[in-house]
């Protein structure tokens, strides 16, 4: 792994750049979107977990917990958590005693932006280019060419366990295209 110190020769534009988002850009889907790679890459990628599976962890690197998950959180809600290899995935509120038994990674088809989850709207919608996705990650308008990726997800132990999904994709009746 990269070791960073003080140092480390940053060139100059860039950490400009990076000071100016960090001052100016408030929480913006667009910022999010920007900063998602730097942050994917200086994050270590998550691993352990529960029974092969990784933990949901939170956005200070702790583990879910299930319980307090569902207590803050509404039916229908749609909410960001780091899921496999690190890459930000929503864990769906199915109901007040249970998560959905699939997370939706946020990472749009398109270029990469985090999709952000609209309640109101009932979809994702990126906000660099546009593209829609329905509840479960299903792309309803492009340029995004494919829906969100899927990935199980099931509450043990008071904590989300993620695992690949590589079976067929409910919302298209294909194979995954991301397995
Ligand atoms: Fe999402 Fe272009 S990156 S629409």
């Amino acid at each position: 792994m990269a070791q960073f110190s003080e140092s480390m020769d940053v060139p100059d534009m860039g950490r400009r750049q990076f000071m100016n988002l960090l001052t100016f850009g408030t929480v913006t889907g667009v910022a999010l979107g920007a900063l998602y790679p730097l942050v994917k890459y200086l994050t270590p990628p998550t691993s352990g977990g529960v029974g092969g599976g990784t933990t949901a962890k939170d956005a200070l690197g702790n583990d879910v917990s299930v319980s307090e998950f569902l207590e803050s959180h509404n039916v229908d809600d749609r909410v960001l958590a780091q899921g496999l290899k690190g890459d930000p995935t929503y864990i769906v509120v199915e109901s007040k005693e249970a998560i959905g038994d699939y997370g939706i990674n946020a990472v749009c088809t398109h270029l990469g932006c985090v999709v952000p989850w609209y309640a109101s709207e009932n979809r994702f919608r990126c906000p660099c280019h546009g593209s829609q996705y329905d509840p479960t990650g299903k792309v309803v308008r492009g340029p995004a060419p494919l829906s969100l990726a899927l990935a199980h997800a099931k509450a043990q132990e008071d904590k989300i366990v993620l695992t690949p999904w590589t079976e067929t994709d409910f919302r298209t009746g294909e194979d995954p295209w991301w397995a």
